[in-house]
């Protein structure tokens, strides 16, 4: 894997980075991605854009907590990979590091980033339909109800058709637009507003570098495409 002179110099003296991962930056560990390889998830012979819509919790919560206690419990046996690990070390080794990603399945923070900007929620969370209390559920079972106001729980992800939390992408996109440089992880691109962020870091002046085994759509945006798998490529720098 060739990695540019140019990049290497940025990396040794950037103080501002901004870091975007997708569900590619989990798949070393387990973690099946929604697309890549040609194929997009299906739950009980739903689209997995269909069991996690808006319109589903409306219609069927019970159904979409099946489709989440799945994937949690998945989830549980998983462990970060190195990509996750190299990852966590930036946060020490840059002035400003900008963690964002579309993940839910929290293996940054088990990889020891604190500061995880999570557009998409977070799976080891409940929150209430009503007061939006949240709850956590790395320890503790989901209650039946909300202890504040009684009403009904959900999964703490945004779920297709909804919108993102708020402030989160405004803070990544002040972020992205004042780094110097940007590293797009294992993202198809394809979710807008995540997939802007490269956008707006380019548009501002950073360099971007895409980590992906496969071109995507932002590949021609970028300055430098590393191909590869995240966990073999990030560990080279
Ligand atoms: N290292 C790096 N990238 C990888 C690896 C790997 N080991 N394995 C696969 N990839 C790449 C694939 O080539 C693909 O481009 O990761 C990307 C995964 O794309 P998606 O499955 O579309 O995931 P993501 O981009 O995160 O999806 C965005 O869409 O489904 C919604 O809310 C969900 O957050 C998700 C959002």
């Amino acid at each position: 894997m060739h990695i540019s002179a140019e990049l290497r110099q940025l990396f040794a003296r950037a103080k501002r980075v901004v870091v975007l991962t997708g569900a590619g930056v989990s798949a070393e560990s387990g973690v099946p991605t929604f697309r890549g390889g040609g194929n997009t998830a299906v739950w009980k012979g739903m689209p997995f854009d269909v069991i996690s819509s808006a319109e589903m919790v409306e219609r069927d919560l019970p159904a979409v907590w099946e489709w989440f206690d799945y994937r949690r419990n998945f989830l549980q046996e998983l462990t970060p990979n190195p990509a996750h690990y190299e990852i966590a070390r930036w946060q020490e080794r840059f002035a400003e590091l900008t963690l964002v990603t579309q993940n839910i399945d929290g293996l940054h923070q088990k990889a020891g980033s604190l500061e995880v900007i999570e557009l998409h929620g977070n799976i080891w969370r409940a929150r209430c339909t009503a007061c939006r209390t949240t709850y956590s559920m790395v320890q503790e079972k989901r209650p039946d109800a909300c202890f504040e106001c009684g009403d009904s729980l959900r999964p703490d992800v945004v779920l297709f058709g909804e919108m993102l939390p708020p402030g989160a992408f405004e803070f990544a996109a002040v972020r992205a637009s004042q780094s110097e440089l940007c590293f797009v992880v294992g993202t198809s691109a394809l979710v807008y507003p995540a997939a802007g962020l490269p956008e707006i870091a380019k548009a501002a002046g950073a360099y971007v570098v895409e980590v992906n085994p496969e071109r995507t759509p932002l590949s021609s945006l970028c300055d430098e495409v590393l191909t590869g798998k995240a966990g073999e490529v990030l560990p080279l720098f």
